[in-house]
C-alpha cells in the first residue's frame, strides 16, 4: 500500500474513534437537569401520553465506550491501521501458511506411507482409493467431470481406452506434467480445399466402421501413411508418446460425425491437460494415479 493512503485510512481511522469518544461524552451531557414543561418534545399519544427531552441512559452509553475501547484494541493488535501489521503480527496469508503447514504435517506421512506401496497394490487398496477420490473431487473433476467420465474435448478416464497410456509412469507423467496435445490442421499439400478434405475425413471415419471408403476416400490412404501415421500409427490405433489419439475405434474426444473430424482436421486440435506436479507434489500424485488406474482397471 502507499504511504499515502496508509497513513489516509490510519489517519482517517483514529479521527473517527476520537470524534465517537466526543460524540457519545456530549451526547451524555444532553438533556435537562430540572424538567420543565419546554422539555416535552411535543409528541403526544393516547391523549396524555408525553415524551421528555430525557438525557441518553448510563448503561446505553457505557456500551457505547465498550464499543470504542474494544475498536481501539483492535486496531493496536490486528491489521486495521493502514499498513500498521497489528502487534500480534496476525495476516491472512500467515494463517493460510500455517493451517496449510498444519494439513502437511498430518497429512503428509499418510501420503508418503501409500506412495511407497507398490503400484498394483495402491491401485486396489480400498485406503489408498478413498484418498486418491477426494484429490480427484478436488482438483480434476472441473474438468474431467465428478464421475470422471470427462466431457467433449476432455477424456473420459473411466474407459479403457488411454491417449497418453495408462502405465504408472504414463499417468503419474499425464498429472504431474501435464500434457499438450498438438493436432495441426492438415496442411494443403495432403488435402486441398474442402472437397480432398472431405474424402480424407471419409477415410479416417472408414477405420472405425462408421462409413464405407469409397473410391476417392481410398485414395486417400498413401496421406495417412505419409503424414498422419508418425502420431497416429500406421494402422491409426494411435501413438502415446505423441498424444494421437487411436482413430480406429469408436471412443472420439472431439466427436466421430462428419462434421466433427471434418473439423478436427480443418482447424486442428490442441487439448491441453495442466500439469500438476506443483499442486499436488509427488506422493499425491502418485495416489492419483493409482485411483485413475483403478477405475478402468479391469474392464
Ligand atoms: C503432429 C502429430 C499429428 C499429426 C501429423 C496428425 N495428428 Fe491427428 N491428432 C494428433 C493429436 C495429438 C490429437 C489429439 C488432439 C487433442 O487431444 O486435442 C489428434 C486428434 C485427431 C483427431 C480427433 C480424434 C478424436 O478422438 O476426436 C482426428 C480425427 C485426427 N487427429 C486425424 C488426423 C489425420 C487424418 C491426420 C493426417 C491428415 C492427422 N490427424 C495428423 C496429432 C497429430
Ligand atoms: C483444466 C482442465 C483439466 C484439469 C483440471 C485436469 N485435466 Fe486431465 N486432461 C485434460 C485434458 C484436456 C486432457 C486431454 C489432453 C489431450 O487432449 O490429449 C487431459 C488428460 C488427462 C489424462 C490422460 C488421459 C489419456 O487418455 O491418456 C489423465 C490421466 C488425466 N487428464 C488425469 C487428470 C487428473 C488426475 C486430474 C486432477 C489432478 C486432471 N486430469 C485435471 C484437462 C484437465
Amino acid at each position: 500500500m502507499p504511504a499515502f493512503w496508509s497513513w489516509f485510512i490510519a489517519g482517517g481511522t483514529i479521527l473517527f474513534i476520537i470524534w465517537c469518544v466526543w460524540l457519545v461524552s456530549w451526547s451524555a451531557k444532553q438533556g435537562p437537569v430540572q424538567k420543565t414543561d419546554s422539555d416535552l418534545v411535543g409528541h403526544r399519544w393516547d391523549g396524555d401520553l408525553e415524551e421528555w427531552n430525557n438525557p441518553t441512559p448510563r448503561w446505553w452509553l457505557y456500551l457505547y465506550f465498550l464499543t470504542i475501547i474494544f475498536t481501539i484494541a483492535y486496531v493496536i493488535a490486528f491489521p486495521g491501521l493502514g499498513a500498521f501489521d497489528g502487534v500480534l503480527g496476525w495476516s491472512q496469508e500467515g494463517q493460510y501458511e500455517r493451517e496449510m503447514a498444519d494439513a502437511a504435517a498430518r497429512y503428509e506421512p499418510i501420503y508418503a506411507n501409500f506412495a511407497e506401496m507398490e503400484f498394483e497394490a495402491l491401485a486396489a487398496h480400498p485406503d489408498a482409493n478413498a484418498l486418491g477420490a477426494s484429490l480427484y473431487a478436488s482438483y480434476c473433476t472441473t474438468c474431467h467431470g465428478s464421475d470422471a467420465r470427462g466431457a467433449r474435448g476432455y477424456p473420459n478416464l473411466t474407459d479403457d481406452d488411454w491417449i497418453w497410456g495408462n502405465s504408472e509412469q504414463q499417468l503419474y507423467a499425464s498429472i504431474f506434467n501435464g500434457r499438450t496435445a498438438v493436432m495441426p490442421p492438415v496442411p494443403a499439400a495432403f488435402a486441398n480445399g474442402e472437397a480432398e478434405l472431405r474424402n480424407l475425413t471419409r477415410y479416417v471415419r472408414s477405420l472405425s466402421g462408421l462409413v464405407e471408403a469409397d473410391d476417392a476416400a481410398e485414395a486417400k490412404a498413401p496421406v495417412f501413411a505419409t503424414y498422419c501415421a508418425t502420431c497416429h500409427g500406421a494402422d491409426g490405433t494411435g501413438n502415446p508418446l505423441l498424444g494421437g489419439p487411436n482413430l480406429t475405434d469408436d471412443v472420439w474426444l472431439y466427436g466421430g460425425s462428419e462434421e466433427d473430424v471434418y473439423t478436427s482436421l480443418a482447424e486442428g486440435r490442441n487439448g491441453i491437460m495442466p500439469a500438476h506436479g506443483q499442486l499436488l507434489g509427488e506422493n499425491r500424485t502418485k495416489i492419483l494415479a493409482a485411483y485413475v488406474y483403478s477405475l478402468s482397471a479391469g474392464r
